[in-house]
C-alpha cells in the first residue's frame, strides 16, 4: 500500500543541467507524447515538455511505487493532466518558464503551480488589462517602483494560474474574473472565485503561497483540501529533481 504525503511534494529541476535528447527521459514519455514534443519548434520548449512529463512520471512512481513507464496521465477536455481518479486520490500539476520544471503533488484534493521568469522589462500597464481585475489593478498601480509593480503583477498572475490550473479550466476562464488580496508581505487571499459555472466541490478550503523572489523566477502554489493531518499551514516538501531525474538513467525499453 503506498504511503501517501499529507502535505504537497514540490519537484524543481533545473534545465540547464539536462541534456534536451536525454534517452532516459524522453524513454519516459507515451508514443502520443514524443510526437506532441516533436510539436514545439523551439529545442528549449520540447525539453521543458519531456523534462515536465518524466519528472511528473518519476515523482508519481517514487510516491506510489510503481515504475514509472506505468504511470498513465491522460487529458481532460481543457487539457489538464491527470491521473485516473478510480486508481488513486494523488493529484499534480506542472509547470515551465526558462530554466525550470515544476512538478507539486497532493495526496488527494486540488493542486495547482506555476512559475514565471520576473523580467524587469515587463511593462505593466501592457498586462494589467489582460491579467489583472479592477481592484489588483488599482493596488499595482499606486505601487511607488517600476520593480515593486512588476513584482505583483507577476506575484497575481503566477498564483491565478496555479489556482486556475488547479481547478483544471486553465486560461479559458478569463484570470481578470479571478481576484486575490496581497498584503504587505504578498501573503495571498483569495478575494473572489470566477462565478458562473465553478462546481461546488472549488468553493472552499483554499490555501496560496506565493515566492516572488524564487531566484530570478516567481512560483505560486494553489492547494485544496488537503490531507486533514497537514494542519493549517500550508508547508509543501520542496525536492531538488536533479537525483530522481538521474535516478531514471538504468536502461529502460523504448
Ligand atoms: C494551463 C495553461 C494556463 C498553461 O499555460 P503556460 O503558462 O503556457 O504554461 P505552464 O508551463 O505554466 O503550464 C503548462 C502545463 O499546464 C498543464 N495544463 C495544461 N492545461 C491545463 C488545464 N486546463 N488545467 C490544469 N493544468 C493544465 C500541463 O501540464 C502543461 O504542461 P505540459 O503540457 O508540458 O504537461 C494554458 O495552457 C491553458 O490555459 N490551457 C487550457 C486551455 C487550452 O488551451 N486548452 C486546449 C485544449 S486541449
Amino acid at each position: 500500500m503506498p504511503c501517501l504525503p499529507t502535505f504537497p511534494v514540490i519537484w524543481i529541476a533545473n534545465l540547464q543541467h539536462i541534456d534536451e535528447n536525454a534517452r532516459h527521459l524522453l524513454a519516459l514519455l507515451t508514443p502520443a507524447e514524443k510526437a506532441r514534443r516533436l510539436c514545439f519548434r523551439q529545442v528549449a520548449d520540447q525539453k521543458r515538455f519531456m523534462v515536465g512529463r518524466a519528472l511528473t512520471r518519476l515523482a508519481i512512481s517514487s510516491q506510489l511505487r510503481c515504475p514509472a513507464q506505468e504511470v498513465n496521465i491522460v487529458l481532460t477536455r481543457n487539457g489538464k493532466p491527470k491521473l485516473d481518479p478510480n486508481l488513486t486520490t494523488l493529484t499534480f500539476s506542472i509547470a515551465h518558464s526558462g530554466d525550470l520544471v515544476v512538478v507539486a503533488l497532493l495526496a488527494r484534493g486540488a493542486v495547482g503551480v506555476d512559475v514565471e521568469r520576473f523580467a524587469p522589462e515587463v511593462v505593466p500597464e501592457v498586462l494589467i488589462p489582460m491579467v489583472c481585475s479592477l481592484l489588483e489593478a488599482k493596488e499595482i498601480r499606486s505601487l511607488p517602483t517600476h520593480k515593486q509593480r512588476v513584482k505583483r503583477l507577476l506575484s497575481l498572475w503566477t498564483l491565478k494560474e496555479a489556482y486556475l490550473k488547479a481547478i483544471g479550466v486553465g486560461l479559458t476562464t478569463d484570470p481578470r474574473k479571478v481576484t486575490f488580496n496581497l498584503d504587505a508581505q504578498l501573503q495571498p487571499t483569495l478575494l473572489a472565485p470566477p462565478e458562473g459555472d465553478l462546481p461546488d466541490q472549488f468553493a472552499h478550503g483554499w490555501k496560496f503561497i506565493v515566492m516572488p523572489d524564487y531566484g530570478e523566477y516567481v512560483l505560486a502554489l494553489a492547494v485544496q483540501n488537503m490531507h486533514r493531518d497537514a494542519g493549517s499551514t500550508l508547508t509543501p516538501c520542496w525536492h531538488d529533481a536533479g537525483i530522481l531525474l538521474a535516478s531514471a538513467t538504468r536502461p529502460l525499453k523504448e
